[in-house]
């Protein structure tokens, strides 16, 4: 039987300030700009970043989907700073897509620049409207690409797939379940609850229940999602049959815990069939991604929990 491994990684957070003009201190930019400046300065790590591409290349999947978050302000000259940081996968043989996270939408329009700028990692549309979302079938697994990016007010980072993007999703898979495909869903915010946060409500995805009832019905087999930069697995408590992942960002080597380090995951299908989550952690000791460790399907907890972190069993 076939073996295909699709590999993740999430929130690169390249920043490159080239075309960040004026106007744009009179734009939620300038939120995102002093927030780098005040907090997230030398938190984002290229050489981090640099490493974790070159796990992927090392590795050699037969795919690698970003889940968002390329960017920290939208701007052109960061998507293009991305892309060229995601060069090596993709002279390495390697397939490459992404979907947008809140950062790459920062204002209103920007989901059309990113859109310009990474057009050779954009999926194909896939629904009946056009637009999201995109699909990309990588043997007989389904990779469907959501936009959950909205632009918000400043200090907001909240999602929503949407009525109209709901709809579509649900016919999509469908059909690809019908054809006898493993279905994958891509999607930057995370469709249940962000760990150790007391409050969620101005981040979360504001739709979630609606996804996560739609992977019931559509047997979603993973849904591979970002935003938190934090290593959460589980299986969804409205959706049992769905492994949910969300990965620290992949250019976050001294994060306070190890859980919200860069990781680098890899998923496993056996035919259509989801058999194994592996993962490499950001060792700060070490300045180095550990070895791959297994997070076991069959030790997964009861659903709506989260596995244990694997640099922590
Ligand atoms: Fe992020």
């Amino acid at each position: 039987m076939s073996t295909t491994r699709i590999a993740q990684l999430t929130d690169l957070h390249v920043i490159d300030f080239a075309d960040l003009r004026p106007r744009d201190m009179a734009t939620k930019r300038v939120t995102g700009w002093l927030n780098h400046r005040l907090h997230r300065s030398g938190a984002h790590d290229m050489q981090v970043l640099d490493a974790a591409i070159a796990a992927v290349c090392e590795d050699g999947p037969d795919h690698l989907v970003v889940t968002g978050d390329l960017t920290n302000l939208a701007l052109p000259s960061e998507f293009r700073a991305a892309r060229l940081r995601l060069d090596p996968v993709v002279r390495s043989g390697i397939p490459v897509t992404a979907i947008p996270g809140n950062h790459d939408v920062y204002l209103a329009g920007s989901v059309g620049v990113l859109e310009r700028e990474l057009e050779d990692l954009l999926a194909p549309e896939a629904g009946d409207g056009g637009g999201w979302p995109r699909l990309l079938r990588i043997g007989p697994v389904s990779l469907v690409h959501v936009n959950t990016a909205v632009a918000t007010p400043p200090f907001m980072a909240w999602g929503r797939v949407g009525d109209e993007q709901l709809a579509r999703l649900e016919r999509v898979c469908s059909a690809e379940r019908d054809a006898g495909q493993a279905v994958v869903i891509a999607a930057h915010h995370h469709p249940d609850r962000a760990p150790a946060r007391r409050s969620d409500e101005r981040r979360n995805l504001r739709d979630g229940p609606a996804l996560r009832a739609l992977c019931r019905r559509c047997g979603v087999d993973l849904l591979l999602h970002g935003h938190n930069h934090h290593h959460q697995v589980r299986r969804l408590a409205d959706a049992p049959s769905t492994v949910a992942s969300g990965l620290g960002s992949a250019s976050l080597g001294l994060a306070a815990r190890p859980e919200k380090r860069a990781a680098v995951g890899r998923y496993t299908f056996s035919g259509p069939r989801l058999t194994g989550l592996h993962f490499r952690m950001w060792d700060a000791t070490r300045d180095a991604f550990s070895p791959w460790v297994e997070v076991s399907l069959d030790a997964l907890p009861a659903p709506g929990r989260d596995a244990p972190f694997p640099g922590l069993a």
